[in-house]
């Protein structure tokens, strides 16, 4: 009798055992940078919700993440510099153990270069620009839980080598300030280096000139966009006009974050051009990114949308509905503590950060929507859709192809028609090999950047550092190579926040 109770003690402990020793309870500081102004898709009334479901799921189910307490703290980013400057202020007392975001490129550049020296992970759904690609040094602690701009380029890699095609033009709207389509169309030029690729910036102030626009495509086989709806739409009638929808040239527009916008109807305004419009956006296609659900993410999606509703949120009608930014928050505090647990188990504290992150990146995990994976330099591979119009009749979008960025395959889905994607009335082009040593291509987009930066200077109407700034721009294009000329963008960027807080 005494034995079997020991035998019951015995196994009772047992099955305690990996519970109790698998649990570790740490208290965990985290900074999060989401801006207040609700006009961004990644506003703190969108996606705090989501890392507060995090934190609740991971405090209750009672696993081996149950003892992380997380002390969150939000703060407002405003693009500029005021993330950079609370971590500053915060820091003098207790540096942060996890910052979460910021989102907008020039400020999460910031953050993250001081983050790096200071050894704390930074987690964004965000800072998706080919130049924090680079992790050996000023980007050491960020891992991107959302597919950056890169690798949505790899969908048009994929692309590319199916059909064959050699060549693109690029068309981008810049608004100088946050410019979200001259990073996004970055990404292709950048990983597109072997195709001939022109690019053409539309500046947001100005009247579109289809006209030139459209000289500029003669000699390439597709053009890429990135661009308003409007203006989208005005390129469109503009070449519907000049024959040149009839299958001579492919049209592809990128569209991450407001997917809902495009797809059918996205060429009806209820004006006298919706026909041509129609018949017009049958060569354009769109490339998104790949929705996945799962029975969890419904439970997930529906307290967002009351959260978001909650906070008296309601003046706009895609505001309850879950993107990549919040489902990427989401995901950021489930790696997180992934990582910390491992690390700790390992015997690492939670400061050493470049442990932690190190074990945030090479690994898949389970996240709220789907399977999220990230690649060996700490950057989730995406999973992006092509949609093509597919009854030209009604004006109706269906997704035709996927591209899985984690094994690189290009699927065909029953929708797709190789027709639609097939150039005609044109022999094949004679494409000359991209001129690879600082040619033409680098030096026009030098040319772009250069003058954008200037225009960012002027709107923040620091004159007395533009002076500075020009000699060093015109003095790192005579001698930068090739390769960090496309960086050049975010290194500027110190040089920018060097001098507004001096
Ligand atoms: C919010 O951002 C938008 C667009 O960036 C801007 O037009 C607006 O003035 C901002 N609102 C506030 C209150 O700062
Ligand atoms: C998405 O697109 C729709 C339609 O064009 C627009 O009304 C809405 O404001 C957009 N939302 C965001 C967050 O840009
Ligand atoms: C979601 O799950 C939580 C906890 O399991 C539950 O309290 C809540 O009611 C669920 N919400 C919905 C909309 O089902
Ligand atoms: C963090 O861990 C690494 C090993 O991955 C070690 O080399 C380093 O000294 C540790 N840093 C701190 C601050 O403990
Ligand atoms: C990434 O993970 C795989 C298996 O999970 C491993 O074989 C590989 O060596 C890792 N790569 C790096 C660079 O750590
Ligand atoms: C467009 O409409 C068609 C037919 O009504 C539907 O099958 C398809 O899923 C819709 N596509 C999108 C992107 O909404
Ligand atoms: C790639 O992954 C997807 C799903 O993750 C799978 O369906 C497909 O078969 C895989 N393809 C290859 C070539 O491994």
């Amino acid at each position: 009798m005494p034995y079997l109770s020991t035998l019951c003690v015995y196994y009772f402990l047992m099955l305690l055992n990996p519970v109790m020793t698998n649990t570790i309870t740490e208290d965990i500081e985290v900074l999060v940078f989401l801006p207040q102004n609700n006009s961004y898709p990644f506003s703190h009334t969108r996606v705090s919700p989501a890392i507060l479901y995090a934190q609740q799921r991971l405090k209750t189910d009672g696993g081996q993440y149950s003892g992380f307490r997380f002390n969150i703290h939000f703060e407002n980013s405003n693009c500029f510099n005021d993330a950079l400057f609370v971590l500053v202020d915060r820091s003098c007392g207790r540096k942060p153990d996890l910052i979460l975001g910021p989102v907008c490129e020039y400020e999460a550049a910031a953050v993250v270069r001081l983050a790096s020296h200071w050894d704390i992970p930074v987690i964004s759904a965000g800072a998706l620009a080919a130049g924090f690609s680079n992790k050996n040094a000023e980007y050491s602690h960020l891992t991107r839980i959302a597919p950056s701009y890169v690798k949505m380029a790899e969908t048009f890699t994929a692309v590319f080598e199916h059909f064959s095609w050699r060549s693109a033009l690029l068309v981008y709207e810049d608004d100088k300030e946050e410019r979200n389509c001259y990073f996004t169309l970055e990404g292709v030029y950048h990983l597109m280096a072997d195709f001939n690729i022109k690019t053409y910036a539309v500046s947001q102030e100005d009247r579109l000139d289809t006209d030139d626009i459209l000289q500029n495509i003669h000699d390439t086989e597709v053009v890429i966009m990135c661009m308003g709806a409007d203006k989208i739409r005005e390129i469109m009638l503009a070449a519907h006009r000049r024959r040149l929808t009839n299958g001579n040239y492919i049209f592809f527009n990128v569209e991450l974050f407001n997917a809902s916008s495009y797809g059918n109807g996205s060429w009806k305004r209820g004006d006298k051009y919706d026909n041509d419009a129609r018949q017009a956006f049958a060569s354009l296609n769109i490339v998104t990114l790949l929705r996945t659900v799962k029975p969890d993410f419904e439970n997930f999606s529906v307290e967002m949308k009351k959260a978001v509703e909650k906070a008296g949120f309601l003046d706009c009608k895609d505001c309850g509905s879950v993107n990549m930014f919040v489902e990427g928050f989401h995901d950021a505090m489930l790696l997180y503590a992934i990582a910390l647990h491992e690390a700790m188990k390992n015997g690492y504290s939670k400061n050493n950060g470049s442990e932690i992150t190190s074990r945030m990146w090479n690994r898949t995990f389970e996240g709220i929507a789907g399977q999220v994976s990230m690649d060996v330099n700490g950057d989730r591979n995406g999973d992006f859709s092509l949609m093509a119009m597919t009854n030209v009749e009604a004006g109706t979008y269906e997704v035709v192809a996927n591209y899985l960025g984690k094994n690189e395959t290009f699927q065909l889905l029953p929708a797709f028609n190789a027709d639609h994607f097939t150039l005609r009335g044109r022999h094949k082009t004679h494409t000359e090999i991209p001129d690879k040593s600082c040619g033409l291509g680098v030096s026009a987009l030098t040319g772009v950047i250069v003058g954008a930066v200037l225009g960012t200077a002027m709107l923040i109407a620091f004159y007395f550092f533009r002076k500075n700034y020009r000699i060093t721009i015109e003095r790192r294009t005579h001698s930068e190579e090739c390769d960090t000329g496309k960086h050049r963008q975010l290194r500027e960027d110190s040089i920018r926040s060097h001098f507004s807080a001096a």
